[in-house]
């Protein structure tokens, strides 16, 4: 317990925790140093509490499991809200209230909300300590659950107390499960708030307020809270930019390192992405992990831009993770991790959906019931997640440590697109990347060939993340372009185009190496193109095919192909989403769709590649 040892010399800290102790109430106040000593006691007082199961140390050393409660499972985007002094600043894609109504409100629920429980006073850095890219949080949880966990996904402790010194800047991040106890109640294993809910960010503060969830992203305010929500806002004052990104290095058999990040909405696959182990054919090729979810990016002095991971642990989906899905990830949570809502077998380990080919006989499913295979339930809830230090990862990049981030070459965005958008294709320029960025989305439900799906825009990754209006966040990203001379190369990929018949037209996962070369040597000036009305796109001999040569040609061509009719119609789509936000959309994105659609005209209904097409190298 850090208060006994060490003096809080940040006195406007103090008198804010004092503060904040006074209308929460808890019985006490604990102020957490980040070290392994504390991190072992809590969850031995998470294991008395009922919350933790310990694993059996020969299989997952050093690791629990966590059931929460069934109503608190996931992120609750209709209960997140960016409350801006203006409602025109947080725009049409954010809930909005008024900051003064809404602080009345949580002023409200908070009072008393920590009865009968501790404090937690957790300090943490979002990005390597003392770096100028990084941003420095305070939460006060009433959960432990949560100090433990933010023990693994930040850098938190003392050495932050420290880099803040006296009067340094720090987000304030409040937290409360929003479940009081009476004198003498006894407490639930999860305890939540299974009716109200909030998760509220004031953006110009800056600071943080979160009600009734213990789960992810709703808890971990470093997260999806600080690390994109608010950091994005802030980034847009200061010049930079806090985005959804994975950040990964490929190394090629010369020693050459190039870093690339990736945008792709949730539940695409980043995780697996940024861990790619590739295919036996490319064994000179390394690839590194610096991170799987978010990076901030600023401008480098040398007309480069430059990006760290502002996290140092996976909060990775654990249902369809396996060895041969994603082995490093797997190799990751083997030890000093923390699960919640997968299965536990009778042996003392954990199991998911996907984890194994063929399941256990028996295992104890995340609702705490005895569950077998043809019982009809699932085992794992959908939304599990391991909690792993980066640090784990086979792939660890120590670039991640670098305070200075590391040079970014490309960018790639990317969505779940059944039908339409071909595998690979390059921005024509910055402009154009943003407009590919800001129109990526993904299918929510399977679309027949041929006919549009249901697609859910999601510029940019953003959309549940972005904590101010999504056309200024358009505008921010223009500019950014203009800051520097050699702005990455920006590229858009689709790893699930699908034939007549249903099937997937690309095998993905390691292959998905052959188009990441692609990319890297296009970013480098070392691949050849050609150039369709919709972007730049390798021709079948532009990739290295070896080992996959029964995927021919005319396998590539069609996966790569453009119909004219189902373009229109995507940009079409594209309207939808600029009419919304008209009164601020930058004018270049409406131009660049206007030259894509004359492009269109001009092109053949059904375009494939081409000899004769227009060649660059
Ligand atoms: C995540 C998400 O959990 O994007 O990373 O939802
Ligand atoms: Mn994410």
């Amino acid at each position: 317990m850090l208060a006994q040892t060490y003096t809080i010399k940040h006195a406007k800290l103090r008198q804010w925790v004092d503060e904040m102790a006074a209308l929460c109430k808890p019985d006490q106040i604990y102020w957490c140093d980040g070290s392994d000593e504390e991190y072992n006691e809590l969850c031995q007082r998470l294991v008395e509490a009922g919350t933790f199961i310990r694993l059996n140390p020969e299989k997952r050393p050093n690791s629990y499991l966590a059931f929460s409660d069934p109503s608190d499972v996931a992120r609750v985007e209709d209960r997140t809200f960016i409350c801006s002094i203006n409602k025109n600043d947080a725009g049409p894609t954010n809930n909005w209230v008024d900051p003064r109504d809404m602080h009345a409100t949580l002023n409200k629920l908070f009072d008393g909300c920590m009865r009968g429980r501790t404090m937690y006073v957790i300090p943490f850095s979002m990005g390597p300590v003392g770096s100028s890219f990084s941003m420095i949080g305070v939460e006060l949880s009433d959960s432990a659950y949560v100090a433990v966990n933010m023990k693994i996904m930040t850098r938190m402790g003392v050495q932050v107390l420290d880099a803040l010194g006296e009067d340094g800047d720090y987000v304030p991040c409040m937290h409360t499960v929003g479940a009081p106890l009476e004198p003498g109640q006894k407490d639930v294993p999860w305890p939540c708030n299974p009716t109200t809910k909030y998760i509220v960010h004031f953006p110009e503060e800056p600071s943080i307020w979160s009600y009734g969830s213990g789960y992810g992203g709703n808890a971990l305010l470093g997260k999806k809270c600080l690390a994109l929500r608010i950091a994005s806002a802030v980034a847009r004052r200061e010049g930079w930019m806090a985005e959804h990104m994975l950040i990964m290095g490929v190394e090629d058999p010369h020693g050459q390192k190039t870093y690339v990040a990736a945008a792709f909405p949730s539940a695409c696959g980043k995780t697996n992405f940024a861990m790619l182990i590739p295919p036996k054919e490319f064994e000179s090729y390394k690839i590194s992990t610096v991170g799987d979810d978010i990076a901030w990016i600023r401008a480098g002095d040398d007309g480069y831009m430059y990006a760290i991971n502002p996290e140092a642990g996976f909060f990775g989906v654990a249902p369809g993770t396996s060895y041969k899905t994603n082995p490093a990830a797997m190799e990751s949570c083997k030890a000093n991790s923390i699960f919640t809502n997968v299965a536990l077998t009778p042996d003392g380990d954990v199991w998911w959906e996907g984890m194994t080919d063929t399941p256990p006989a028996e295992v104890t499913d995340w609702t705490g019931q005895k569950w077998t295979p043809d019982c009809g339930r699932k085992a794992a809830h959908p939304n599990a997640r391991f909690t792993a230090p980066i640090k784990q990862c086979p792939s660890f990049d120590p670039e991640w440590d670098n305070p200075n981030g590391v040079r970014i070459k490309a960018i790639i965005f990317g969505g779940r697109r059944a039908s339409t958008v071909p595998l690979v294709m390059q921005a024509f320029n910055w402009t154009y990347g943003v407009y590919m960025g800001a129109t990526i989305g993904s299918e929510m439900t399977a679309a027949a060939f041929g006919k549009l799906g249901e697609v859910r825009r999601d510029p940019m990754a953003m959309l549940p993340f972005c904590g101010y209006h999504m056309a200024d966040y358009f505008n921010h990203w223009l500019d950014m372009g203009r800051k520097v001379a050699n702005p990455p190369r920006v590229f858009c990929v689709n790893w699930f185009r699908k034939d007549e018949q249903g099937n997937f037209m690309w095998p993905g996962f390691s292959q998905n190496m052959r188009v990441l070369k692609w990319i890297v040597d296009r970013a480098n000036g070392r691949a050849g193109a050609v150039e369709s009305s919709i972007g730049r796109m390798p021709r079948y001999e532009d990739l290295e095919w070896k080992g996959m040569e029964d995927f021919t040609a005319k396998d590539f061509n069609k996966l790569m192909s453009i119909d004219r009719d189902v373009w229109m119609q995507e940009l079409l789509l594209h309207e939808e989403l600029f009419d919304k936000l008209f009164d601020k959309l930058p004018k270049e994105l409406i131009f660049v769709r206007q030259l894509v659609m004359s492009s269109l005209w001009r092109s053949p209904e059904h375009w494939e590649m081409a000899a004769e097409a227009p060649y660059e190298s």
